[in-house]
């Protein structure tokens, strides 16, 4: 039975390029996973965007003398040109600057409002005299009360990092002008959290599977503080607008308020374009869904108690059923990347575009998944990423899948050979990798990718075991029936691990499927006997590093 499965992708934001640690951390485990779930016959529907609200691209935009949406759309187009060129298999990548998101947000607050789980709220922030305007946080800067660091932020210290509220800082000053900036009473919207404590408590309880630090965090948070109500408007001009206009001008919904609701909207962005508008339902109204979050771990209580409070806040009034809350938000620990002399200089690691100009998109995507960060920070560097691909990717299944195509191709005259009887070696090695490939399956099931993709690296290390054992090319000229038998035996382990490998590498995926046909599950198909078998080229390069010290 197929499952409808929504794989929800944190969204960008689109303030800046994205680093190789965003995407080993949310992205590319994503697709991974989707990509699993569509050869196990599952109907994804995987969607992302770009977040272009928040002040990340205010700031910038006012850094640059440019508008929020010129610094959007730039990197917008960016982050679509690398989803290309990586792979991404998204049904949807858009950005919550459509009218539809606006809609669907406005719609959101208004059946949360009608139900009294929103309501107005007077409080004090800091403005800025000169330019007559409220300060986002970000745009208060001062001295940090705990460490002294003098140019603190108003929403965390860089220095000691220790969040902050901008009223902390001593000797504050507004980014934008360098005033001091003044306490003024703002009237603010306020969605009541509070009112689903309780409620979240429930919908945590069954939930024992998820990653401990992900379960630990989300049930701390609710036994803890329990849910606050928090302010969803801003005193901003850039963001969704409100649908009521009771708190007058220049202000905004906040955009964390909006950005969770993408998933939904770009639900229903996809089902409109693929010509039935309601086909989004069929993953939000549906029991039998199954619904996981792909994000890093900063983004766990947005997912795991704020989203699931306002998917519930919303009740049947978003087309007559209740909407379909998270099941899994199997949320990654971050990727730091240390070493290298790209990262050296600046301290960042190095940009997916970067990752792109260095590494194949596969050997890119090979080096990052036997890297995710499932249960602990992950440190990695260009020479770990090219061990990998040397070691790893090219060496032991590379060089196995070009061993076996090379010796088909010469010595059996360039087509898949007939079989005498299977020897007990060969049926042995099949059965190890119909068990890897089992094995995999259930660690996918479980979310836990890394895991999955060692298995299938066991695999291909099983069949490079059973070749140096068995040693066919020393037979091709004395027992040439045996010789055949044993290369279609590697062959058709070859034909079950590269199953196992295709949600990480889906460009070599699609070679091998040009060459031996689409698997028709996630099982080890039979060969076809007398296919064609072309003179292989090696499936990736091997990586030179320049030494450390140039
Ligand atoms: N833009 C946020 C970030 O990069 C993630 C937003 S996820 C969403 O951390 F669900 F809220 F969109
Ligand atoms: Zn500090």
């Amino acid at each position: 039975m197929s499952t409808p499965i929504l794989v929800a992708v944190a969204w960008p934001y689109a303030s800046g390029s994205r680093h190789l640690g965003h995407l080993g951390g949310a992205y590319l485990p994503a697709d991974v996973f989707a990509r699993y779930q569509r050869l196990i016959g599952n109907e994804v529907l995987m969607v992302s965007g770009s977040d272009i609200h928040g002040t990340p691209i205010t700031v910038r935009a006012e850094d640059e003398g440019v508008e929020p949406i010129d610094v959007a759309m730039r990197y917008h187009h960016e982050f679509v040109a690398q989803w290309d060129a990586l792979g991404m298999s998204w049904d949807l990548f858009t950005t919550t600057g459509t009218k539809n998101h606006s809609e669907v947000t406005q719609a959101m607050f208004l059946a949360q409002l009608e139900r009294g789980h929103i309501d107005k709220r007077m409080s004090e922030q800091l403005f800025d005299p000169e330019r007559e305007r409220f300060l986002p946080d970000r745009f208060v800067e001062g001295t940090c009360p705990h460490c002294g660091y003098e140019d603190a932020r108003g929403d965390q210290c860089d220095n000691c990092t220790k969040t902050l509220d901008p009223t902390d800082l001593i000797d504050p000053r507004s980014k934008l002008s360098g005033a001091t900036p003044e306490l003024r009473k703002t009237e603010h919207f306020y969605f009541r959290y509070s009112d689903f404590n309780d409620q979240m408590r429930d919908y945590l309880a069954d939930k024992d599977r998820w990653r401990s630090h992900v379960l630990n965090f989300s049930r701390g948070w609710i036994e803890g503080e329990g849910l606050q109500d928090r302010a969803i408007t801003r005193d901003l001009t850039w963001g969704v607008e409100l649908p009521v206009g009771d708190l007058g001008p220049g202000k905004r919904i906040y955009v964390w308020y909006d950005a969770v609701i993408g998933y939904l909207s770009a639900s229903q962005e996809w089902a409109e374009k693929s010509g039935d508008d309601d086909r989004w339902k069929h993953w939000w109204h549906n029991d039998e869904a199954r619904h996981v979050y792909f994000i890093g771990k900063d983004n766990i209580p947005f997912h795991a108690l704020f989203w699931p409070a306002q998917l519930a806040a919303v009740g049947d009034a978003l087309g007559g059923e209740a909407l379909h809350l998270p099941d899994e938000v199997p949320a990654n620990q971050y990727v730091t990347f240390k070493g290298g002399k790209a990262s050296a200089s600046r301290g960042v690691g190095l940009t997916i575009a970067e990752g792109l100009d260095r590494f194949q998109p596969d050997a890119l995507r090979y080096a990052l998944a036997a890297n995710f960060p499932e249960q602990n920070d992950t440190e990695i560097s260009e020479e770990e990423i090219a061990r990998r691909i040397n070691e790893e990717l090219a060496a032991s299944w590379g060089n196995l899948v070009n061993r076996v195509l090379s010796m088909i191709h010469k010595t059996c005259d360039g087509a898949i050979p007939e079989p005498q009887k299977l020897a007990e070696v060969d049926r042995e090695l099949l059965a190890k990798i119909d068990a890897f490939l089992a094995t995999a399956g259930e660690q996918f099931e479980r979310v836990e990718l890394r895991a999955a993709l060692r298995t299938a690296m066991d695999a291909a290390q099983a069949a490079n075991q059973y070749l140096s054992a068995t040693e066919p090319w020393k037979l091709a000229k004395s027992e040439p029936d045996r010789a055949k038998t044993m290369l279609f035996t590697a062959l058709s382990a070859i034909n079950g691990i590269r199953v196992a490998l295709a949600p990480y590498l889906p460009f070599s995926a699609a070679d091998l499927d040009a060459l031996l046909g689409e698997p028709t599950g996630w099982v080890r198909d039979e060969l076809v006997v007398g296919t064609s078998i072309p003179k292989p080229t090696p499936m990736y390069h091997k990586i030179e590093l320049e030494s450390a010290d140039d």
